[in-house]
């Protein structure tokens, strides 16, 4: 178990919010998600940003961005002392920059052990950049690593997305315990806002099934937007663009702008519970009907403690799953 200390709670002003994309699975949507919510945002008038902390550089370049050779990415502000605010860049879509990634960031993770404070890295260096932006996406690694502890050590909230699939809910209890354990030690006030249902095959029972089953478990922090399974959404990245650019009608587009839409609804009720004024609301985009506000309960959803006690190993912060 690594050493950890107990910080003061952070007295950063809420203007939109910093969620953090994860789940140690690969290949669930996480970046798919990150890349489309947060161009739909921006499209709304709001000003967005991506960073990219998997060293697979997926959002970077679903972005449109090259992976970073060398130098001029996170891994720089992370382990180099390189300012932040400086490793940003414009993407094609208006308002949505982004922090790429770079092949160096696969070597942070043994780097980042040997740096005091190490779970506090990207805490410490985004703080410098939170008030330009109105919405920040952290798009993790598939792991639990430091990397993304360090993301959730960040976050004001974590979105989870899940894969309709028949192991859904398989590794969400080590999921959980290390959102405890970040909250225990790092980051009091990390929520889970929420989980996303992505994938789904309307033509298998299976998907419907596997969607009922999380949402009996999870409840009200699962979004009411499911995302389906799409070839537009699989062949966008290859464009170097979110689907709102590549394919603006179709299926896959008109799911990730009401889940958008219905993540805005839960920020915003969230900030006003909180009576912090929200970010840049433009006119025109008001929540539609099927993203009413019915998410008074989801809004902090307080995460089951796992029955299991936790040990060392996998899951814990600074291991190396
Ligand atoms: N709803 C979807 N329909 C079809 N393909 C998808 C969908 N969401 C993601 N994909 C594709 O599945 C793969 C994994 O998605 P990705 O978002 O990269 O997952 P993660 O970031 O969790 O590893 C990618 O090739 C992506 O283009
Ligand atoms: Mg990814």
């Amino acid at each position: 178990m690594v050493e950890l200390t107990r910080d003061s709670p952070r007295v950063r002003p809420l203007v939109g919010q910093m969620l953090a994309c994860a789940n140690q699975k690969g290949g669930v949507g996480k970046t798919t998600t990150v890349v489309n919510v947060a161009a739909y945002l921006a499209g709304d008038g709001r000003r967005v940003l991506v960073v990219d902390l998997d060293p697979q550089g997926n959002a970077t370049s679903g972005l449109g961005a090259e992976r970073a050779a060398a130098g001029a990415s996170v891994y720089d502000s992370l382990l180099r002392g390189v300012d932040l605010g400086s490793l940003i860049v414009p993407t094609e879509t208006p308002g949505l920059s982004l922090v790429p990634s770079s092949i160096a960031l696969a070597g942070a993770e043994v780097e980042l052990a040997g740096v005091p404070q190490r779970e506090r890295r990207l805490s410490r260096v985004i703080e410098s950049v939170c008030s330009d932006f109105d919405d920040i996406f952290i798009d993790c690694p598939p792991s639990l690593g430091l990397l993304t502890v360090n993301a959730l050590t960040a976050a004001d909230a974590v979105l989870i997305p899940m894969q309709c699939e028949y192991y859904a809910l398989e590794g969400l209890s080590q999921l959980i315990a290390t959102i405890h354990l970040v909250r225990d030690h790092l980051n009091p006030a990390l929520a889970v806002r929420g989980v996303v249902l992505t994938m789904f095959d309307t033509r298998t029972n299976l998907s419907a099934e596997v969607a009922a089953e999380v949402r009996t478990h999870l409840g009200a922090a699962v979004f009411d937007t499911v995302i389906p399974r799409s070839v537009r959404l699989a062949e966008a990245p290859s464009h170097g663009r979110p689907i709102a650019r590549y394919a603006p009608d179709s299926r896959g587009a008109t799911a990730y702008r009401a889940l958008a839409t219905e993540l805005r609804v839960r920020l915003d009720q969230e900030a006003g519970r909180h009576g912090v004024v929200p970010g840049v609301v433009p006119s025109g985009t008001a929540p539609s009907a099927t993203t009413a506000l019915t998410h008074d309960a989801s809004l902090s959803i307080t995460v089951p403690r796992p029955h299991v006690p936790l040990d060392a190993g996998a899951g814990a912060p600074g291991g190396m799953a």
